[in-house]
């Protein structure tokens, strides 16, 4: 068998994957629900780890040419779908859950659905909140904190995330 497959099978990234992705350096996978990846997906996990969760009950959808870089953190309690070739700075968290609550009077849902659309590049170290649905081809600026949904085909950046420009984009055309 394959070192690769061996890895893959390891990490939990296995059922209903299309082919193998392709891990580099440390990714772990805390898999209690579920996970379903697209062709292609690539992580590097060095020089930082690369950790997924997906608590009992929770859905982590993956499209295909996915990029995942060093130290990113994706912990799916509700549900997460990544689009097509989309691309994850390092050190980026996506998390559709507060975990916590804020006080007393908080009763509201903890965790809500995120969605990032296809060809959405995410810059290094941003943080995309619970609830937060990002549109195709839209740009996420180093060290943003994306709080409200973002609408396709725009460049945000800040924290919170505010538009900084509409952005220019071919039918079709997928960024390298
Ligand atoms: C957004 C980015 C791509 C630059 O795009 P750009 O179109 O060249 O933007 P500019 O540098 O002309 O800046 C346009 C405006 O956005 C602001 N801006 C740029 N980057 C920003 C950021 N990270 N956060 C907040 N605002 C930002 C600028 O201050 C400027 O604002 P102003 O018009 O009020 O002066 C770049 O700043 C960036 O964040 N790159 C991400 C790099 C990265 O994370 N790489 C990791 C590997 S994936």
């Amino acid at each position: 068998m394959e070192l690769k497959t061996v890895l893959y099978r390891l990490n939990g990234l296995y059922k209903l994957g299309k082919t193998a992705p392709k891990l580099r350096g440390k990714v772990f996978v805390n898999k209690f629900g579920t996970i379903k990846i697209g062709k292609n997906l690539s992580i590097t996990g060095h020089p930082w780890a690369v950790q997924i969760t997906i608590t009992k009950g929770a859905r982590l959808i993956i499209g295909d040419n996915v990029y995942v870089n060093a130290g990113v953190g994706i912990a799916a309690n509700k549900e997460i779908v990544i689009g097509d070739s989309v691309k994850i700075g390092p050190r980026t968290s996506i998390f559709d859950s507060n975990y916590h609550r804020i006080d007393s009077a908080d009763k509201g849902e903890l965790s809500k659905k995120i969605t990032i659309g296809n060809n959405v590049w995410i810059g290094a170290d941003c943080t995309i909140l619970p609830g937060v649905t990002i549109g195709d081809n839209s740009v996420i600026a180093a060290k943003s904190t994306v709080n409200k949904d973002v609408s396709s085909n725009v460049l945000v950046g800040g924290s919170p995330a505010k538009v900084i420009r509409e952005l220019e984009i071919e039918e079709g055309w997928i960024r390298d």
